[in-house]
This record gives C-alpha cells, sequence and structure tokens, in this order.
C-alpha cells in the first residue's frame, strides 16, 4: 500500500477516471448509431465475450482506414463484427473488407449486424484458422491489402505479423489491438501466454525493417494500446 506523506494538490483532486475521460470522448465525437449499439447489444446477448474494440477506438480504425484512403481491408478476428462495421464503413461501396475468424457463432452475428448495418455486401467472411487461411492467401497472391487489422488470439499474433506484411504493399497500415494489456507487457518476467504474445510481437514490430511503427494507448475502464504500423516504401 501506497502511504500519503503530502496532502493532495488541487491537480490530484481533479483527476479524472480513465472511463470518464474515455465518455467524454465518446459523447464529443462518436454519436450513438443504433445499428453500431445494437451489434453490441446482439452480441452480448449471444453470450460472446465483451472484448470488442471501443466506440473510441473503433471511431479511431474508421478515422485511420479513411486517412489511408485504404479500399482492401483484412481483419484477423471478427468477433461479433463491431470493428469490422467501422472498417466496412471506412472503405466505402466500391471497398473490400475480408475478415477471418474461426468461431461459427461469432461468424453468425457478425453476419446479422453487418447485414443490418447494410455494409454485408462489402464484407467477404472466411471461416476456419486464420494461420492456414493466411498461408493460403499468400499461396494464391491475393491481391495485396491497403490495411490489416490484427485482433484474434495473442499467442498467435507474431505468426500474423509475418503474414500481413506478406499481404500488403508499400505504403500499407499494419494495425494491432491490445499490444499494451494494462501494462502487463512492461513485465519481464511475464508468464501468460497471452503477455508473452503481445512481447514477442511488439519487439518485432520495432525491429522490422520493412515497417516504421507506434503504440498509442487506448483507455477504458483500463489501458490497453493499438499499434500502429507503415510498410515502408
Ligand atoms: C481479449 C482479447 C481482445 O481482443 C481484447 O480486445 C481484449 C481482451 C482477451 O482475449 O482477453
Ligand atoms: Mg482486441
Amino acid at each position: 500500500m501506497t502511504v500519503r506523506t503530502t496532502p493532495p494538490t488541487p491537480a490530484d483532486e481533479q483527476r479524472h477516471s480513465l472511463l470518464e475521460i474515455d465518455q467524454y470522448i465518446e459523447r464529443l465525437f462518436v454519436p450513438r448509431d443504433f445499428v453500431f449499439l445494437q451489434a453490441l447489444r446482439d452480441a452480448a446477448e449471444a453470450g460472446l465475450p465483451k472484448i470488442n474494440v471501443s466506440p473510441n477506438e473503433g471511431k479511431l480504425l474508421y478515422l485511420l482506414a479513411r486517412i489511408a484512403g485504404a479500399r482492401r481491408v483484412l481483419e484477423i478476428g471478427l468477433l461479433g463484427g463491431y470493428s469490422a462495421m467501422w472498417l466496412a464503413q471506412a472503405i466505402g461501396s466500391q471497398g473490400r473488407l475480408v475478415t477471418l475468424d474461426i468461431d461459427e457463432k461469432c461468424i453468425r452475428v457478425a453476419r446479422k449486424n453487418l447485414e443490418r448495418a447494410g455494409l454485408a455486401s462489402r464484407v467477404e467472411i472466411r471461416h476456419g484458422d486464420a494461420p492456414v487461411l493466411l498461408k493460403r492467401m499468400v499461396e494464391a497472391e491475393e491481391p495485396p491489402f491497403d490495411l490489416v487489422f490484427i485482433d484474434a488470439d495473442k499467442p498467435a499474433y507474431p505468426v500474423y505479423l509475418d503474414y500481413a506484411v506478406k499481404l500488403t504493399h508499400p505504403g500499407s497500415l499494419i494495425l494491432a489491438d491490445n499490444v499494451i494489456r494494462d501494462g502487463k507487457v512492461t513485465v519481464e518476467a511475464e508468464n501468460d501466454k497471452r503477455v508473452l504474445g503481445i512481447q514477442e510481437f511488439n519487439k518485432k514490430l520495432a525491429v522490422h525493417p520493412k515497417l516504421e511503427t507506434i503504440l498509442v494507448t487506448v483507455t477504458r475502464n483500463g489501458v490497453d494500446g493499438l499499434a500502429i504500423a507503415r510498410v515502408k516504401d
């Protein structure tokens, strides 16, 4: 326990919680949209874990895709389709979002959410084990993606990074969720497989000769992060 030796300063008393700050940003910049809210409600009702990106992070993904002018996007880890809705909205009616998931229930929920949002025609959901699907995509020499968003099982993040680099072009963005894990990534002696996967991923990103990268913190109740990497020219 920390023992306070000095009285709280006015700055201490004015410090607000991460959640309050996050909600402030959301109120101002993420208009409440029925189909997006309903997507989260349906995912929860179907029993999917509440590990979707937050509305603010969804808006961030949307903006990054818009700024990059992304038309072809690959998502690894669909869950209930909430981030897919943000990305599909960003790419426009001529865009294509390919999204991978191994869980049939996730795919059912996500397909319904994308249909209700009028976005299903620009989204191709592929069912299967992501490393297998990605290997096949490389072998088939699929046209490169302008943006890849990694948000799936954490131990496989380093593998997903290798495929993401193979499936992109100079100037593409590679984004990855959950790269801070409440600061657990800073602890060298971690033994949680998920944290270890992220630590290896972050180190790999940091020294990757083909990428220029930063991690930005993303807050909600705690602190997590989004990796933003650009494939060098
Ligand atoms: C977990 C996975 C996520 O993608 C996320 O955003 C939060 C938590 C998890 O597996 O615990
Ligand atoms: Mg995530």
